[in-house]
């Protein structure tokens, strides 16, 4: 009996999700908030026919569901199928999710909509997704929808008001000088002048809010033993005099940090991988006008971009396709040669399990990791030293600036102890040029999961 009426409610989802396969055609800029409870349970993928390649275009795809695929996604990252096959999965913050079971990988974001300031996540629904057997063949599209319908969750988007220019304001910088003594703020003049609108895509752009993220998973005994024997301090700007990090680059006013995270992680790791053999500077414009897995200049995900657009599509060099910095038509040359990752996870294996203690290892072992983290104000006036959220200042910032909480991702090269102070720091490198920080660098507490920065770091194979 279950049978039946599951089979007339299956009938019935198909027409709409044939009905929704033909009206998602938005950009997938997604608000949505879907957290690991809203996610977990028991999943059906509707999915058209295994038979078109990389260029299929599932924002867009008419095509009848013939596939229905039962999915159990259980604790912490296990995923098992109708016949009991065992995989894995992972949430990708709160945007959507990734399942790799049976010899196939389907990824979707999870589905919602917004009017004006208003958005509401049905995280037990999924836009069309994407699915393609391990080895990146034999495309399909799919809807999920969970098995439990889930309330659907709403929230409103607070936006401040970005428009005016920025001009630095001299008490607070010193107060954030007065407050603390391991790191120094600075007024940047290029900043000046800039809209508050650029300078918030500079730190993430305006979809990449903070809504929320888990806690660091604690490292294992066994974990924490085999951390002991890592060096006390790494810098891939030099190790025995080998620089394996390219020249630090600017992503401009526009919210393709992410992009500028992921590459730069392929092409340090390509470097260490090849001993340096294998220089180049790859394409975030590439990224910004051609995926489907991020949202241009407005943001997105290293785990999409370094990890599943470089497997999915590759990903090419910067002469290929120069950066414009700004959102257009996608119109990467056929001609140009593509590289790709063999291998992408979070840290840990799902997000939700990264940590110092791997993060150092993954680093160490194999090259920078991408990583992202919260920008409050303070930040962006960063001189130098090991930086640290000064707390107690920020409702006078807002007095002063609109300021908007972002993700920023950037790189992680290295990681070290002041001699003096015995702080233990992360060396990170930014996308804002050489005039920033630390000749674009910064260093961040490191342990404490200072403002995320251990929360959803990234690594990638790529392929030489
Ligand atoms: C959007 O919100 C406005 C104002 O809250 C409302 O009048 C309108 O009906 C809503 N539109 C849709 C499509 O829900
Ligand atoms: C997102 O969802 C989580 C968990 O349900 C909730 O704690 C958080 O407040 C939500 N964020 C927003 C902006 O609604
Ligand atoms: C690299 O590190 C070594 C040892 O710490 C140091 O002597 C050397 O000057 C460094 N090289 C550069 C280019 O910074």
């Amino acid at each position: 009996m279950a049978r039946v009426s599951e089979v007339a409610h299956v009938k019935a989802f198909m027409f709409v999700s044939i009905f929704c396969l033909l009206t998602s055609s938005v950009r997938s800029d997604t608000p949505a908030n879907c957290t690991f409870e809203d996610i977990a349970g028991t999943w059906v993928l509707y999915e058209t026919p295994r038979n078109g390649d990389h260029s299929i275009d599932c924002l867009n795809n008419k095509e009848n569901a013939v596939n229905k695929i039962q999915l159990q996604l259980l604790r912490p990252n296990v995923a098992v199928d109708q016949y009991g096959n065992k995989g894995h999965w992972t949430l990708i913050y709160n945007q959507g999710f990734e399942i790799t079971v049976n010899q196939r990988v389907y990824f979707a974001f999870s589905n919602y909509a917004q009017n004006g300031s208003e958005v509401v996540s049905y995280c037990d629904k999924t836009l069309a997704g994407w699915s393609h057997d391990t080895m990146t063949h034999n495309w399909a599209c799919f809807q999920g929808k969970n098995m439990v319908q889930r309330s659907p969750k709403i929230h409103t988007e607070k936006r401040q008001n970005l428009n005016g220019i920025y001009v630095s304001n001299t008490e607070l910088i010193n107060s954030f000088n007065k407050k603390q003594k391991s790191w120094t703020a600075k007024a940047y003049s290029w900043m000046e002048g800039m809209s508050h609108e650029d300078l918030l895509k500079m730190r993430g752009g305006i979809k990449s809010k903070i809504h929320s993220r888990p806690p660091v998973s604690p490292a294992s005994p066994f974990v924490r033993r085999q951390a002991e024997f890592l060096p006390e301090e790494w810098d891939w700007r030099n190790v025995s005099g080998v620089n394996y990090v390219p020249v630090v680059k600017n992503q401009g006013s526009c919210g393709s940090c992410y992009a500028f995270s992921s590459m730069g992680m392929l092409e340090s790791r390509l470097r260490v991988a090849t001993k340096n053999q294998v220089q180049v500077n790859l394409s975030p414009q590439d990224i910004v006008s051609c995926s489907a897995y991020s949202q241009g200049c407005e943001g997105g995900f290293p785990y999409l971009i370094a990890g599943k657009y470089a497997q999915d599509h590759g990903v090419v060099a910067e002469e290929c396709y120069p950066y414009t910095g700004r959102d257009s038509a996608c119109s990467a040359a056929k001609k140009c040669q593509r590289s790709y990752v063999a291998k992408y996870r979070y840290v840990g294996g799902y997000y939700g399990a990264c940590n110092e203690e791997l993060m150092k290892m993954s680093l160490v072992e194999s090259g920078p990791l991408s990583v992202s983290f919260e920008v409050y104000s303070d930040f962006m006036h960063y001189a130098g030293g090991v930086y640290h959220r000064t707390d107690g200042l920020f409702n006078k910032i807002n007095e002063f600036n609109p300021f908007e909480l972002t993700n920023h991702a950037v790189l992680l090269v290295g990681y070290g102890t002041d001699s003096q102070t015995k702080e233990k720091y992360w060396i990170v490198k930014n996308s804002w040029g050489t005039k920033w920080g630390e000749d674009g660098f910064f260093r961040i507490r490191r342990g404490v999961d200072e403002c995320g920065i251990e929360s959803i770091a990234v690594e990638v194979t790529p392929i030489p």
